[in-house]
């Protein structure tokens, strides 16, 4: 028997509407064994139809426990995708509109990401896109899409040419991360979505970069409160940045910290071969790197960021890229304005600011100290 350990959450204040993100620790189980994802979300569902959706990985682990309780009550159909981030993409979003309309389904379906940031980010998509707009819930199963990815209605595909490139901000009607879906993630996808967590320390908290120098080694181990506690600082201060910048004019941006670098690598290694965390622990490096040469991080500070990165088995070192071919790939970034890119960086360890204020010379310092 699975007994709930915790059960806690936050809102989600945006402009079209709020919605709760539930925290717990076994929905995926209770006393009876059957599953409790269902129960948690089944009032946040407005209409009769649901449509699941998740990947050829996710679904042996997840999936028939909430199909069947769901089943009980609304007509349930499922979309089992191919895993992995080479498939987000136009041909996977096809593929859900096409089982929307084979189902009949209508404006009263609610879809359900059951996944990972890939899965979220793609069902979201379908969601905001399917007749003009359709209602979706978030369930997400790794770390990285607990602590930001299914929070705050960026939705969207990868181009070719480019990482989320085609998209859409539309809110998920609730969030429900259940933190013992993480026993099964493997070890490597942990570390990615640590990442994302060391990224709102970097940018946001310098307090809460000295409790994860203490408690990485315990989220490392696995355990389910510590990674409670994270996840629940990392919504919130998501959550808060959100109910300020739904669409990203502003402060938002912040949240991109690392992630200019990190999609260069993406792009240029192949969409999978890098996972996102993992870039963006290596475009955060970079980024500190040119902070320092502005002056505004000491040494120090960098060695800092690059021992928790550690702490937590990311990289720190970007692979080898020519760097007229990043300075292309940065050039496609949505943050890039008039022409010219523009970077988060680090005013200091806690502080971040949007910027194009730097020398393009010390951005090829930085690019060149790492290229081919
Ligand atoms: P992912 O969705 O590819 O999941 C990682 C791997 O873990 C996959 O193989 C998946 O099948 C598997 N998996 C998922 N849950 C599992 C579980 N409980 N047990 C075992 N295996 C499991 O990757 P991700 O790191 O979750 O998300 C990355 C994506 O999120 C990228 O596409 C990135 O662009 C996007 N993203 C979006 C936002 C946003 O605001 N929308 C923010 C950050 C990242
Ligand atoms: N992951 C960045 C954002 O949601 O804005």
């Amino acid at each position: 028997m699975a007994v709930s350990l915790f059960l806690d959450g936050l809102t989600v204040h945006t402009q079209s509407h709020d919605y709760p993100i539930v925290i717990t620790e076994s929905a995926t189980e209770d006393a009876t064994g059957q599953s409790s994802m269902a129960q948690q979300i089944a009032p946040y569902i407005n209409g009769r139809q649901v449509l699941i959706v998740t990947n050829d990985t996710v679904a042996p682990l997840y999936l028939a426990s909430l199909e069947d309780e769901l089943a009980a009550h609304f007509t349930v159909k499922v979309c089992v995708l191919p895993d992995g981030e080479q498939y987000k993409n136009q041909a996977s979003i096809n593929h859900i509109y096409d089982v929307l309309m084979d189902e009949h389904f209508n404006r009263d379906v609610t879809l359900i990401a059951l996944g990972g940031g890939v899965i979220g980010d793609m069902t979201g998509f379908a969601a905001a896109s399917f007749m003009r707009g359709v209602n979706f819930i978030q369930i997400p199963t790794t770390l990285l899409s607990q602590v930001d990815s299914s929070v705050g209605g960026k939705t969207g595909i990868n181009h070719s040419q480019g990482k989320n490139m085609i998209g859409a901000f539309w809110q998920p009607q609730m969030v429900l991360a259940d933190m013992s879906t993480l026993k099964t993630l493997p070890a490597r996808e942990l570390s990615a979505g640590l990442a994302e967590v060391i990224k709102y320390a970097l940018i946001m908290d310098i307090a809460f970069l000295e409790w994860l120098e203490t408690n990485l080694p315990a989220m490392m181990a696995l355990d389910l409160a510590v990674l409670g506690e994270a996840v629940k600082r990392c919504c919130q201060y998501k959550a808060d940045i959100v109910a300020q910048d739904e669409r990203e004019s502003g402060v938002r941006a912040l949240l991109n910290f690392g992630h200019t670098f990190g999609h260069v690598i993406e792009t240029h290694e192949g969409y999978g071969n890098w996972l996102h965390g993992e870039a963006v622990a290596a475009g955060m490096v970079q980024a500190a790197e040119l902070s320092q040469k502005l002056g505004w991080l000491t040494i120090e500070d960098v060695a800092r960021v690059k021992r928790v990165l550690e702490l937590a088995s990311l990289p720190t070192c970007p692979p080898a890229i020519e760097v007229q071919t990043a300075l292309r790939l940065m050039g496609h970034d949505k943050k890039v304005k008039h022409g010219q890119i523009r970077l988060i960086l680090l005013k200091s360890l806690g502080e971040a600011v949007l910027t194009n204020d730097f020398d393009a010379e010390l951005l090829t310092d930085v690019l060149s100290q790492h290229s081919a």
